[in-house]
């Protein structure tokens, strides 16, 4: 017999057990006036009609703030081999760092919006604030893509060509996961 479901024993996250998670990363244009990029785990498409993507935005972080500035952002969709990259995003606060120049992010005009996009990612949803609601300790932005975009060659009908490409998706901390097999349910 299968042994018994056991609450969570105090301080282990509950969210774990949603994870692993794409991880992309949010682009926005900032009081400051200079673009700033950071990761987000906690994203997830809403409707189909319209097109919505909601992000989870901690109130206390500058992306916070250059989103209610102006409210837009690109979803940019790194591969795996940015790992590095991605990871170090969310260790400083673009209050404090100029993260485009620090980590040496190629930028990319927009077609739709006024942030830009990261040049090297693999996809990129162009979003503007559709509506939001506080929850705890972040505002749940709801963005409604206004272009979607993916690079030639690593994308199908069907999505990802995971035998071209991978994604990042998020375990802990500084853990993060691949896409490996498929599987197929039986009609
Ligand atoms: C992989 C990863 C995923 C993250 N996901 C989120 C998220 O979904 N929402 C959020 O508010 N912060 C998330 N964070 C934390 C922010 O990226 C981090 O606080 C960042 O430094 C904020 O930068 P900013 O102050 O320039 O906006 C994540 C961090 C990492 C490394």
């Amino acid at each position: 017999m299968a042994a018994a479901f056991k609450p969570l024993p105090p301080g282990w996250r509950f969210y774990y057990l949603l994870h692993p998670s794409i991880t992309v990363v949010l682009g926005t244009l900032c009081p400051n006036g200079r673009p700033n990029f950071m990761p987000a785990s906690w994203n997830v498409p809403v409707s189909e009609e319209p097109p919505t993507v909601a992000v989870a935005v901690d109130r206390e972080s500058y992306t916070f703030e250059c989103l209610e500035h102006l409210g837009e952002a690109t979803i940019n969709v790194p591969s795996h081999d940015q790992v590095d990259k991605v990871y170090a995003l969310g260790t400083v606060s673009g209050r404090d760092v100029d993260k485009v120049k620090e980590f040496s992010i190629r930028l990319e005009e927009s077609e739709k919006i006024k942030p830009p996009r990261w040049a090297e990612t693999i996809g990129v949803i162009e979003g503007r604030v559709y509506q939001k609601v506080d929850v705890g300790e972040v505002r749940l932005y709801v963005f409604e893509a206004l272009g979607v975009y993916a690079r030639e060659g690593l994308y199908t009908k069907w999505g990802w060509d995971f035998r071209r490409t991978n994604v990042l998706l998020h375990g802990a901390g500084r853990t993060f996961f691949l896409v490996g097999r498929m599987l197929r349910a039986r009609v």
